[in-house]
């Protein structure tokens, strides 16, 4: 299971930025314990930060036959972005969003997700924890997946 683990625009300030919304954890630390358990669950992982929205949209482009999954926080496109919607439904490829902040508790604007309808699920609210809870998602997804695939014995 080779995993990409996308996040998109000011996550690289995390640790300083809005603490008490997204926690004093730098994205290099959170990057970290990710790779951790993808190492544990037998995976590889790559990671990818970008405030560009052409950048992360390539990077989904890209993705395909190399990666079996991606893990994204679209952060703040979340809202806006047709384009990463639509890099999405063109490519197919299996992804969970994830956010470390409740969306659906803020302001309204972030309760709308043009992701989320595409996504295998949405986990947020959980800070860190969520980017974690949706590795797990995304290999148990994959593992049923290669079981059922298997022929009966
Ligand atoms: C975020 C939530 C978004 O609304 C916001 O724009 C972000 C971060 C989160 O992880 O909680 O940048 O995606």
């Amino acid at each position: 299971m080779r995993v990409l683990i996308m996040h998109g625009p000011n996550l690289n300030l995390l640790g300083t930025r809005e603490p008490g919304i997204y926690g004093t954890l730098t994205l290099e630390e959170i990057n970290r314990d990710i790779e951790s358990l993808v190492l544990e669950l037998g995976g590889s992982a790559s990671f990818f930060q970008s405030n560009s929205e052409g950048a992360l949209i390539d990077a989904i482009h890209a993705a395909v036959g190399k990666y079996d999954g991606i893990i994204i926080n679209p952060a703040a496109y979340t809202h806006t972005s047709v384009s990463i919607r639509d890099a999405f439904s063109a490519t197919a490829i299996p992804f969970v969003e994830v956010h470390l902040s409740n969306i659906h508790s803020r302001e309204e604007f972030r309760h709308k997700s043009f992701t989320a309808p595409l996504a295998v699920g949405q986990i947020c609210g959980f800070g860190a924890d969520s980017y974690l809870l949706g590795v797990r998602a995304l290999f148990n997804l994959t593992k049923k997946k290669t079981e059922l695939k298997k022929p009966l014995a």
